[in-house]
C-alpha cells in the first residue's frame, strides 16, 4: 500500500479500504441497474418514474465518486473499471427482460435495500475500526440510499 501522510492506523485503512471499495463496486453496478430501467421502462406514470431514475443515478454517481475519492486519500487504489466492478459487486444480476413499472421498481427497490443494509454494516465496522471519517462518508451514502429507497418503494403496491 503506498504511504500516506495520513495518521490514520493500517488496519483501518485496510478495512476502510474494503468497505469503501466493496460499496463501490455495487453502487456502479447499481448505477448501470438504474439506467437501464430509465430506458426500458414502460407504464402508467412513465414519466415520472422515467425522471425519477435519472434523478437517482446522479445521485448514485455522487455515492460513487465520494467513496473512490475516499479510497484514494487512504492510498488505496479505487477500482472502476468494467471488469474490476464485475468481480466485485455483491448484487444479484439486473433482470434485463423486465419491462413494467413494477417488474423495475421490485428489482431496484430489491438492490437499493440489499445495498442500504451492506453500508449500514459497514458504518459500524469501519467506525469500530477507528476510522469514523469514511464511517461518516458511508453514513451519507446511507442517508440518500434511504431516502432513494423510500421514493422508490412509495411506487409499489401496499405501500399507501
Ligand atoms: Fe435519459
Amino acid at each position: 500500500m503506498p504511504t500516506t501522510r495520513n495518521s490514520i492506523h493500517d488496519n483501518a485503512r485496510k478495512a476502510a479500504i474494503a468497505a469503501l471499495s466493496a460499496r463501490m463496486a455495487d453502487a456502479i453496478d447499481l448505477g448501470l441497474a438504474i439506467k437501464h430501467a430509465h430506458w426500458n421502462v414502460r407504464g402508467p406514470q412513465f414519466i415520472a418514474v422515467h425522471e425519477m431514475l435519472d434523478t437517482l443515478r446522479g445521485e448514485m454517481d455522487d455515492h460513487v465518486d465520494t467513496m473512490a475519492e475516499r479510497v484514494s486519500q487512504l492510498a488505496g487504489t479505487p477500482q472502476g473499471t468494467l471488469q474490476g466492478v464485475s468481480g466485485a459487486t455483491s448484487l444479484p444480476a439486473y433482470p434485463a427482460d423486465a419491462k413494467g413499472i413494477e417488474a423495475h421498481l421490485t428489482a431496484l427497490a430489491d438492490r437499493y435495500g440489499a445495498f442500504a443494509n451492506a453500508v449500514r454494516k459497514d458504518i459500524e465496522a469501519v467506525g469500530e475500526a477507528g476510522d469514523p471519517t469514511s464511517a461518516d462518508v458511508l453514513t451519507q451514502v446511507s442517508r440518500g440510499v434511504d431516502k432513494a429507497l423510500w421514493f422508490i418503494e412509495a411506487h409499489l403496491p401496499g405501500n399507501a
